[in-house]
């Protein structure tokens, strides 16, 4: 019942020739594909080009942030309205390079999840726990207020994704174990559940995001609670990222 969902974040890489290189390779590779949600999130400066490029293809296009107001003077920002307005369907919120890097905190994204939606659009919800974090024991703690709190006030689930990222397996070349992924997959499937209905928590899609690869995918994606995948390092390459999206 939930339609499996490949997302690609390509964080801060690619010129304007290279993303239109980049999607034009994956379009064909992936043209065939008709049961899997597909989704690029580019740098801002792309998705508009984007956009055109990928009219009535099977490819979606979502950005990496947004702001949650929705105008004003919020310099060097951009909202949910404006992205919606550039092309795309889904926004990333949340991801712990925007928590670490940026000091996003709970509140902020709960915001942001919430703008999102009334924008229109669907939300992708990052979540994941730091390898201190899991070593103190700390993990469910966290994860229970990253999905609590972050979806504070969110009644339209059915937008909503949510991708758990854990912190340590990042750009690390370290994954979960599929065991590790699917324990985790169950708990926030629990947690939603706890917060909504077991309907919606049987429709919402949990991605797993952490060093995704051609190599590791399909063990990940055979797991019962493992919807899906938010790529970041292997999305960058037209040949891995199709290889991701046929996951067996
Ligand atoms: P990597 O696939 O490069 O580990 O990145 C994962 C990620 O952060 C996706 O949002």
């Amino acid at each position: 019942m939930r339609t499996p969902m490949i997302a690609g974040n390509w964080k801060l890489h690619k010129t304007l020739d290279e993303a239109v290189n980049l999607v034009g390779a994956l379009k064909t590779k992936v043209k065939d594909v008709d049961n899997v949600e597909i989704l690029v999130a580019p740098p801002f400066t792309a998705i508009s080009m984007l956009a055109t490029k990928l009219a009535g293809s099977n490819i979606k296009i979502g950005a990496q942030n947004c702001y949650f107001e929705p105008s004003g003077a919020f310099t060097g920002e951009l909202s949910a309205p404006l992205l919606k307005d550039a092309g795309c369907d889904y926004v990333i919120v949340g991801h712990s390079e925007r928590r670490q890097i940026f000091g996003e905190s709970i509140e902020m994204i709960n915001n942001k999840v919430k703008a999102v939606l009334e924008a229109g659009l669907s939300v992708i919800l990052c979540i994941g726990e730091t390898l201190e974090e899991r070593e103190s024991g700390e993990m469910y703690d966290i994860l229970t207020a990253q999905v609590k709190e972050g979806l504070a006030g969110v009644t339209d689930m059915e937008r909503v994704v949510i991708a758990y990222e854990p912190v340590w397996a990042i750009g690390t070349g370290k994954t979960a174990s599929s065991e590790q992924a699917q324990e985790v997959h169950s708990f926030v499937r629990g947690l939603v559940q706890g917060l909504y209905t077991p309907e919606i928590a049987a429709a919402t899609r949990i991605l797993y995001g952490g060093s995704v690869k051609p190599g590791n995918v399909d063990e990940l994606m055979a797991q019962s609670d493992v919807d899906g995948a938010l790529v970041g390092g292997a999305s960058l390459v037209a040949e891995d990222f199709a290889r991701i999206v046929k996951f067996e």
